[in-house]
């Protein structure tokens, strides 16, 4: 087998993926540079659960690759809607395309898609449990407005039990060294126990609290999340935890002045809209990156990174 997928955030090495950034650095700087790379190549873009950043993202970072896309973005328009398997699905679209893009409800369903399609395969969000390519837009934003990764303190609040993105940026961040992590959670919602036993194994100091106010002090990135409605058991739970967090300038006075504020989006309203004008929110700046982010993946995996 000589082609790689990306299913779970730690795939790569770090050298690997400090490869990838540099790369994504690369074509942020120049991205007309890049357009004709992959002429005659085709992404299959599944997308079994709703999307707009990942989605339209990695169609534009194909399309300005030079390469072609083809897909579905809900599950009822494509044949799984008459029955057909998940295996069967990626057995056929692996013969259309070099590259498989795919989001499902599912946890585990593009680690079983990687298994049987033969070309590479990208998660792009798989049930609760990982979202790597938002790992790797979140560290090469982190990177460009502090201008380095590691030596800090990471803050994570709201739904840490149910966000994939953050399943899958800590364990990744946690691997550059002086990382330290602040979770802010309802106590319902707090990481899960492998995100905890992972960071315990590797001494990676960590706190939990569920003060929002005391806390927010001491991080120099706090990367909000959304109350994941998709994945509540019943409704009464989700509309009791919804708001429990609500970042807005008032909070942010006892902020560093440094801040950077990050958020995977969609938003509901867990950032007020008043915090977008604040210099430290850096949310609409991280969708910019995701696209760099994805034509760098796109290439590496396509052509060995070539640029
Ligand atoms: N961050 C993210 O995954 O957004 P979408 O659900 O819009 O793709």
């Amino acid at each position: 087998m000589d082609y790689r997928s990306l299913i779970s955030t730690l795939d790569f090495s770090l050298e690997e993926q400090d490869a990838i950034l540099a790369l994504a650095d690369r074509i942020a700087a120049s991205p007309t540079e890049s357009g004709h790379l992959l002429g005659g190549h085709v992404m299959a873009s599944l997308f079994f659960e709703p999307s707009t950043r990942t989605r339209l993202s990695f169609e534009s970072a194909m399309l300005r690759l030079g390469g072609r896309v083809i897909g579905f973005s809900e599950a009822a328009s494509s044949s799984v809607s008459k029955g057909e398997s998940l295996s069967d699905t990626i057995k056929t679209v692996s013969r259309y395309s070099d590259l498989i893009v795919i989001r499902h409800p599912k946890e585990g369903a593009a680690q079983v898609a990687a298994q049987i399609a033969g070309i590479p395969v990208i998660n792009a969000g798989d049930g609760g449990r990982e979202h790597p390519t938002q790992t790797l837009t979140d560290l090469m934003t982190i990177r460009a407005v502090k201008g380095r990764l590691g030596d800090m303190c990471i803050g994570c609040a709201g739904d840490l039990k149910f966000g994939r993105t953050v399943h899958s940026l800590v364990r990744n961040a946690a691997r550059y060294p002086g990382t330290k992590f602040l979770f802010v959670s309802p106590a319902e919602l707090t990481i899960p126990a492998f995100l905890r036993a992972h960071l315990n194994e590797r001494g990676i100091p960590y706190e939990e609290t569920t003060d929002m106010e005391r806390s927010i002090a001491d991080m120099d990135v706090l990367y909000m999340t959304r109350v994941q409605r998709e994945r509540f058991f019943n409704e009464a739970d989700y509309i009791r935890l919804k708001d429990s967090y609500i970042l807005d300038a008032n909070k942010l006075k006892r902020a560093k002045p440094d801040l950077t504020i990050l958020h995977p989006l969609p938003r509901v309203n867990e950032i007020s809209a008043e915090v977008d004008a604040d210099p430290r929110a850096a949310y609409f700046d991280q969708v910019g990156y995701g696209l760099y982010a994805r034509m760098a993946l796109i290439l590496t995996l396509l052509k060995g990174g070539a640029l």
